[in-house]
């Protein structure tokens, strides 16, 4: 049996009263598609905690800047159905942008002081356009639990914070970041990769996992360990750093020392395609 696939508010909302009425668990992945092991993960835990999971595919215009790679985004929707068949999912939910965002929506929804570092101090109005269609789709979907990837860091505290700011009645679980055996950190956008940046590309995980042994050894000044970790991402061939940051974990907040949980971002432009990855930094 194929996938079930809603491409309409009203098919989705059909289908998860259904599972309800069975008094199934709604467990809820939203995803702009073009999935890969990172993804299946997520829908794997999505099943393990829910009994009807709902996997959105949904290319979100608002969260590009102007002249960033909407139109080029990949579009695979026939791969993810089945990918996201494999991993438990029961429903796919594929809307049009006209089914997200009908003629006259004007309502944005925004975490400032969480989202004005990192990311958004690169691509401005990123995290609006990622709040307002996660707010979106929880409202659409109504899940007990949504799954989101630690990969996309500052991505996944905006959302808790969100919700938890808006007390919306659900559970945000947080999956580790998926990588190839190499270190590099799935991502839709490595298919971008030529075969030389490919092979470049696992030294950005060696730049994190050489900062997080440092801290481990005792290291605490953070000026000096954003200048080291700079340093060695700026080694890599044909790259352009966006941001090399250490910050504090649960705030997002700049700090001088490690003193608590920490995590160190990096954003970075291989050739033309942008990388982000983290690591989480415990003091010694
Ligand atoms: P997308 O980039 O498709 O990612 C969907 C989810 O998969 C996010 O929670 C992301 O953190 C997670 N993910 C991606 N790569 C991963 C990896 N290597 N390991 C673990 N998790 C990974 O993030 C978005 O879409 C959008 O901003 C979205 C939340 C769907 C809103 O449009």
């Amino acid at each position: 049996m194929t996938l079930p696939l809603a491409s309409t508010i009203v098919g989705v909302r059909e289908a998860v009263a259904k599972a309800q009425a069975a008094g199934l668990r709604i467990g809820f992945v939203p995803t702009m598609g073009a999935l890969h092991e990172g993804h299946a993960a997520l829908i794997r835990a999505a099943k393990a905690d829910a009994g009807f999971v709902v996997v959105s595919i949904f290319v979100n215009p608002t969260q590009f800047g102007p002249k960033e790679d909407f139109s080029r985004y990949p579009r695979t929707l026939d791969a993810d159905c089945a990918l996201s068949q494999a991993a438990g999912a029961d429903l796919v939910f594929a809307p049009s942008v006209e089914e997200m965002y009908p003629k006259g929506s004007s309502t944005f929804v925004e975490v400032p002081g969480l989202q004005d570092t990192l990311c958004d101090a690169y691509r401005p109005g990123h995290f609006r356009g990622v709040c307002t269609v996660v707010l979106k789709l929880f409202q659409i979907v109504r899940p007990d639990v949504a799954v989101f990837g630690a990969k996309d860091f500052q991505q996944s505290r905006i959302i808790q914070r969100m919700v938890s700011d808006l007390n919306l009645p659900l559970t945000i679980h947080v999956e580790p970041t998926a990588r190839e055996a190499d270190g590099l950190a799935r991502s839709s956008r490595n298919r971008y990769l030529s075969p030389a940046e490919r092979a470049a590309a696992p030294a950005i995980y060696q730049a994190l996992t050489a900062l997080r042994e440092e801290v481990k050894r005792g290291s605490k000044n953070v000026q000096a360990l954003e200048r080291e970790l700079s340093h060695r991402l700026a080694k890599i061939p044909d790259s352009r750093v966006d941001y090399a940051r250490i910050v504090d974990a649960n705030f997002l907040s700049t700090i001088d020392s490690i003193s608590g949980p920490a995590v160190a971002a990096v954003a970075l432009f291989l050739g033309t395609t942008r990388l982000i990855d983290n690591i989480e930094l415990e003091p010694s």
